[in-house]
This record gives structure tokens, C-alpha cells and sequence, in this order.
């Protein structure tokens, strides 16, 4: 049975090459992300770690997927957005 992870990976399209955390997935969280979600989780999921997103990456899909997360009054992440989130995933969370 293929893992979330696998699954969430094979739903990205038409990736660019070389898809980074500090290039690609980094800018797409703002402080007011990173402020609110280290407070929610007592610091468990930092936006602006690259080793705390990678751990968190296929719960992070599926909220900003699906739109729950971020939040109103913040818009939804675009789907292309959430396409170079898939792709990041699916080349192997690249730092
Ligand atoms: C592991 C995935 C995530 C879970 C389980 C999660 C869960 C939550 C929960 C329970 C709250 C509190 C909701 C409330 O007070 O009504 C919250 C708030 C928030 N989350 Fe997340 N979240 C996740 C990922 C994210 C991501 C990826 C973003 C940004 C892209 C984000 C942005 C925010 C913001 C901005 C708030 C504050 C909303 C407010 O107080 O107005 N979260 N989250």
C-alpha cells in the first residue's frame, strides 16, 4: 500500500528542476504563519525550520490543500502553490 507521502508525491505536476526549501517553500509561509502555528503547537511545527516542515510535510499538504490552513482572513495558497509544495515533496524535501 503506497504511504500519504508517496500518494501526495505522484499528484505533482510539471515540476521545475531543483525544487528547494530556502528557495521554493520557505517564502510561501509569512511571520504571521510562523508566529501562530509554533503558539498552536507549542513549538512542535516551525514554518521556518526546514527540518520541522520536512517532518510535518504531509500534514502541511493536506491542510493547505484542502484550504483549511492558512486560515481567513489570509487567502488559501494558490494551486500552484500547492503543486510546488507536491514537487518539493516529491523530490525529496530538498534543504
Ligand atoms: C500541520 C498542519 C497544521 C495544523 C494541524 C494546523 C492547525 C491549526 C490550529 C488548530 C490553529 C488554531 C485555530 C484557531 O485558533 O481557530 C491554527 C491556526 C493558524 N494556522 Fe495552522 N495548522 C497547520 C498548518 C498551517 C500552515 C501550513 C499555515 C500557513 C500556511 C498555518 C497558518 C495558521 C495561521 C495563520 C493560524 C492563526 C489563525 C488565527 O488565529 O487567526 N497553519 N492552525
Amino acid at each position: 500500500m503506497n504511504t500519504l507521502r508517496e500518494r501526495l508525491a505522484a499528484s505533482a505536476s510539471n515540476c521545475p528542476s531543483g525544487v528547494s526549501f530556502a528557495k521554493d517553500i520557505a517564502p510561501l509561509f509569512n511571520g504571521t504563519d510562523v508566529a501562530h502555528m509554533k503558539q498552536v503547537t507549542k513549538g512542535s511545527l516551525d514554518l521556518s525550520s526546514y527540518d520541522s516542515v520536512k517532518i510535518w510535510a504531509a500534514q502541511i499538504y493536506s491542510q493547505v490543500s484542502s484550504g483549511n490552513m492558512p486560515p481567513p482572513p489570509q487567502q488559501a495558497w494558490t494551486p500552484a502553490q500547492v503543486n510546488l509544495f507536491a514537487c518539493w515533496i516529491s523530490q525529496g524535501c530538498q534543504p
